[in-house]
Parts: C-alpha cells; sequence; structure tokens
C-alpha cells in the first residue's frame, strides 16, 4: 500500500515537471515570436543608443536585415571578412564568403550599427531572437568593431545594449559562438562578463569553437496565462512608446 502510494506520487510528480517543461518551452516561443514581431525595437533600449569616449561619439540604430541599406550591409560583410577571414580559415569552418553572406541575409537577422556623428560606420552586431536548447535567447552571431574604434568601450556598449533588449522581450540569455583562437575576443567577453555555456564542448573534444553566455532573465516557472499575455502585452507598449 505504502509502496504503491508513494510511487503514484512519484509519477505525479513527473507528470507535474513535464507540464511545467512544456509550459516553459511554449513561454519560451511565445516571446521569440513577440521579439521577432517588434517594429520598433529601439524603445526598448533608447537610453543606451548614445554613446562617447575618448573623443568618439557615437549613435546606434537597430534594424531587420530586411530593413538595412544595401551599402550599410556590404560594409558589415565586408567588415566581417576583413575581421574574421584568417581566423576561420586557420580553423575547422574555413572561410566560405557564399555561406557568411546567406547567414547574414537571413530573414531572422537584426542589425545593430554603430556609427560616428560624421557619419562613419564604426561596429554592428548581428544578432537573433531563437530557441536554443529549449531556453529563449538573443544569440550574439557577431560582435564587429572597425580597428581605429577599438578599445574605447564601444564593443561593450553594444553588448549592452543586447543584454537589455534581452532583458526586455524575455530571453533568458545573451549567447554567442567564440573561436578559441581568438585571445582578443575571449578577453572581451569575458571583461564584458561572459562565461563558459553549459551547451558549450566539453574541454576533452579540444573544438575550436566556445558558447560563452550571461544570464538576462530568470524564468518564473508555470506563469500564468494571464502573466504572460500582460507580458507580451509590456513588449508590444515598449515598442509604440
Ligand atoms: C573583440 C572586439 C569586438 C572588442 O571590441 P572593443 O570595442 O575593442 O572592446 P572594448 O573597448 O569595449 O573592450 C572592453 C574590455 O574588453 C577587454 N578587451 C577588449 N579587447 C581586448 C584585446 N584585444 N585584448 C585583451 N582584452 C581586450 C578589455 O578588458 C577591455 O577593457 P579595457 O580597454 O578598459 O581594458 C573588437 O576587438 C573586434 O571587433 N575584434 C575583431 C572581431 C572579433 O573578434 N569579434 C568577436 C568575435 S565575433
Amino acid at each position: 500500500m505504502g509502496k504503491k502510494s508513494a510511487s503514484a506520487n512519484k509519477s505525479k510528480e513527473k507528470r507535474q515537471a513535464r507540464k511545467l517543461e512544456q509550459r516553459r518551452i511554449a513561454d519560451g516561443m511565445n516571446y521569440v515570436t513577440s521579439a521577432n514581431k517588434l517594429t520598433d525595437i529601439s524603445g526598448l533600449c533608447k537610453e543606451l543608443l548614445v554613446y562617447s569616449n575618448n573623443e568618439l561619439e557615437v549613435s546606434m540604430y537597430i534594424q531587420r536585415v530586411t530593413d538595412l541599406k544595401k551599402n550599410v550591409l556590404e560594409w558589415a560583410i565586408d567588415l566581417t571578412e576583413r575581421n574574421m577571414k584568417k581566423l576561420y580559415e586557420t580553423c575547422a569552418w574555413g572561410w566560405n564568403r557564399e555561406r557568411k553572406v546567406e547567414e547574414m541575409m537571413d530573414d531572422n537577422a537584426w542589425y545593430l550599427i554603430a556609427k560616428e556623428k560624421t557619419g562613419t560606420l564604426l561596429a554592428f552586431s548581428h544578432f537573433r531572437f531563437d530557441m536554443d536548447f529549449g531556453h529563449p535567447v538573443l544569440y550574439c552571431y557577431e560582435v564587429q568593431v572597425e580597428a581605429e574604434g577599438r578599445r574605447r568601450g564601444l564593443g561593450h556598449q553594444v553588448l549592452r545594449v543586447l543584454e537589455k533588449l534581452a532583458h526586455a522581450t524575455r530571453m533568458r540569455y545573451v549567447r554567442l559562438t567564440a573561436l578559441t583562437h581568438n585571445p582578443a575576443a575571449a578577453a572581451f567577453f569575458r571583461a564584458c562578463g561572459y562565461t563558459l555555456d553549459e551547451t558549450s564542448p566539453p574541454k576533452e573534444e579540444a573544438a575550436h569553437y566556445e558558447i560563452l553566455s550571461k544570464l538576462t532573465h530568470e524564468e518564473e516557472q508555470g506563469q500564468s496565462e494571464c502573466q504572460l499575455s500582460d507580458c507580451m502585452k509590456a513588449v508590444q507598449v515598449a515598442n509604440t512608446t
């Protein structure tokens, strides 16, 4: 008797845990869908889009790839090639321009563009809102800074914007992939508070890349329908202000 009721309790607990997990994933997918529907995403992080440091006066804007001007997209592709080609060539990925361009032009791509007061383009990030290993994340595909704009806090400011967006849209992490033979990037991401993510390949695999992340939003297990729709409304309201 005692044994039977203990096992019945256990399976009830398991069913509840499974339900909560399904609910958590469904919530995550709703957040990703809502984030991808935003029409004025800049409204969520206005205060961070102006940055100045050491004679650098920078303003930033955010657009979907489909709204980006052709010359800006071409500059972003060119900067990525200048910054990353050699690094890709010296690992298993190799450099394939066509593949990179295809990735950068994916319909789900969002761009944060940083330009100097004079109009000179200085830095960008390609990022996406997505489900990754069962969690809603803001995935940072690229953060690239022109050589003359480096070591003045601009890269860090770009990450702050991404983190603010991730928090505001209820993405659990800002997550990214970094090449292990890019020590400058490793030092940069760690200085900005990024740590090895649980989805990173194990050290024994000696992979040429690692996954880093920063927690941006704690999940609330078993949220009610009401809380969920309040959140979606909040994102939409923020979007229209
Ligand atoms: C990595 C990169 C984005 C950093 O941008 P940045 O604007 O120069 O970085 P910041 O000035 O915000 O640096 C913030 C902190 O990160 C660390 N850091 C940045 N660059 C570093 C480097 N080359 N070596 C060691 N630490 C570094 C420092 O602690 C720095 O603070 P400090 O300057 O006060 O010491 C930039 O160097 C770049 O575009 N590199 C080429 C492309 C690339 O590797 N991108 C990342 C992978 S997608």
